[in-house]
Order: structure tokens, then sequence, then C-alpha cells
């Protein structure tokens, strides 16, 4: 064999085992939001009660803090129910931290901007092609300045 011919048939198989493992890391991913035991991504487990002291956090509208798998938002002034709301705090798609946006009120997924109302809606689907689902909302309730989330 030729020198030439044996580079050749050479980088014919680095080429063929280059191709080989790079379809193996470029495996398909599923958009298919599959929500785990207990809530989905980051729901935590069912029935669990995540509470968040009011005289220290969540103090202006607009703020905003994950606990426990929750997502607590403060949409509006007061210590009433429907002054927040409580999601799961990790995106349906492909987990995702979930963060507050106020200049839209909407939440929005850190990972692949999909955006969701404060009810769980959902605006807007992940930028890489894929399919969200909507968020889990929880029931809240609120005993003197602590604000309860039960995971459902
Ligand atoms: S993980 Fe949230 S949009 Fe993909």
């Amino acid at each position: 064999m030729e020198r030439n011919e044996f580079i050749k048939s050479l980088g014919l198989g680095v080429a063929l085992v280059c191709t080989g493992s790079c379809m193996t890391g470029c495996g398909s991913k599923s958009d298919n939001p599959t929500p785990s035991p207990g809530g989905g991504p980051g729901g935590g487990t069912t029935g669990t009660k995540v509470n968040v002291d009011l005289s220290t956090q969540l103090l202006s509208v607009g703020s905003f803090i994950s606990s426990g798998g929750v997502l607590f938002v403060r949409l509006a002034t007061g210590n009433t129910t429907s002054s927040f709301t409580a999601t799961q705090a990790t995106c349906p798609h492909q987990g995702g931290t979930l963060n507050w946006i106020q200049a839209s009120s909407l939440i929005e997924c850190a990972l692949h901007a999909s955006q969701y109302t404060p009810a769980g809606g959902i605006v807007r689907q992940p930028s890489d092609g894929g399919t969200t689902a909507a968020l889990k909302v929880y029931a809240t309730s609120i005993s003197g300045t602590t604000l309860t989330a039960t995971i459902s």
C-alpha cells in the first residue's frame, strides 16, 4: 500500500469514528414534559408544606423566592393569598430555573426562555423548538406572617 493510500484509508476511518461518536452524543432529547413524582421537576413532594416568612421575605411587589421546590412571587401589596402565586420552581420542559420578570409580569425559564402567566399558563414555548407544559400552581394559605404553599 502506498503512503497516500494508507493516509486516505486512515482518514476515512477517523471520519467514521467521529461520526459515530457525534451521533451518540447528539442523541435525541425529550421535549415531552415528563413530570417526576411529586409535582414535576423541582416540584417537591406532594403534600409537603413550604413556608415563607412574610416579615422578612417577599416584602415588595415583584419580589420572588424559590424554596423547597416552590417559586413564590408577590404580585400585589398586602398579606392575603391573592397577593401571591406559588408555582413549581423549575421548568416542566427540561428543568430550567424559573424567575419572575416584573417588567412583563411573567414567569420565565432561564434555560430556553419559555414564559408562563402567574396562573401557570404558557405564554411562550421554549426557544429550542421544544414543547413545554403549564406550570403547577399550588394552593396557598397565610397564618400571621407565614405564607404556606402545599405541593400537589
Ligand atoms: S427548560 Fe425551560 S424552556 Fe427549556
